[in-house]
């Protein structure tokens, strides 16, 4: 699995986002647009950044009866994403059945990666409100196991949890890693972080990093940084 830097696109707007990735002159990043730029400028901004040559992890996390997501799944395909993702909480039945809907008729399709339990969801919300009685650690373990039942290539998990999900689902299944921190930088409302060397000594194959790059004096020498650190 060939490791990569993905850039959060966490902005408001189409303007912004085009602003900001116009200071990629001589690379173009892999860019994560998530629910918040999605809703607001729509499909076409998915397009135009891939027209771009950026390549694009759509991070919408669906979760929904599987005939729903199978073809909400399709028409993500369609729009020629590099990756998306849901919620492995819908069950291996949906899981399954978003496969099927993202796959293309020549038989390519994105990549397809589960979240596991969000890293906002402490074991006490778990047990209280969703009465899920398990340590949290192992109930990750084993949504991870579950998406790679179901087919999918990976998860998205704390960096801290990359080796293990290695060790129970192959060094195959792609762990994409948030949380990742320059060891000078600020935490800002993360908790765990790491930096880009450590996610990489602990075997993330994806790290999503927003705000240390977005929020840079200078975007495109924070990416850089992060490249040289995680991918060497
Ligand atoms: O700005 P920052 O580097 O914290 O951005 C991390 C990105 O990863 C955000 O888009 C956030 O929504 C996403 N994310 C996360 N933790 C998760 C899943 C996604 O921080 N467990």
């Amino acid at each position: 699995m060939g490791k990569d830097v993905i850039v959060a696109c966490d902005f408001a707007g189409k303007e912004q986002c085009l602003e900001f990735l116009d200071k990629f002159t001589d690379c173009k990043p892999f860019v994560k647009i998530g629910m918040e730029l999605f809703y607001s400028a729509g499909p076409d901004i998915v397009k135009e950044i891939k027209a771009r040559g950026h390549k694009i992890f759509l991070d919408l996390k669906l979760h929904d009866i599987p005939n729903t997501v199978m073809k909400s799944m399709a028409v993500l395909s369609n729009l020629d994403v590099d990756m998306t993702n849901l919620h492995a909480a819908g069950t291996k039945a949906m899981m399954e059945a978003a496969l099927k809907g993202l796959t293309r008729e020549d038989g390519t399709r994105p990549i397809l990666i589960a979240v596991t339990q969000l890293t906002s969801t402490s074991e006490e919300a778990m047990k209280e409100d969703l009465l899920i009685n398990a340590p949290i650690d192992e109930v990750v373990m084993h949504y991870a196991e579950n998406a790679k039942a179901a087919g999918l290539d990976g998860v998205v998990c704390s960096p801290l949890e990359a080796g293990k999900v290695h060790n129970r689902c192959g060094e195959n299944f792609v762990t994409v890693t948030p949380g990742v921190r320059f060891a000078d930088g600020d935490v800002g409302d993360q908790k765990r972080v790491t930096t880009p060397e450590k996610a990489k000594e602990l075997g993330s194959d994806y790290i999503v990093v927003g705000r240390p790059i977005t929020a840079a004096e200078d975007p495109v020498a924070a990416y850089k940084r992060c490249v040289a650190e995680f991918v060497g």
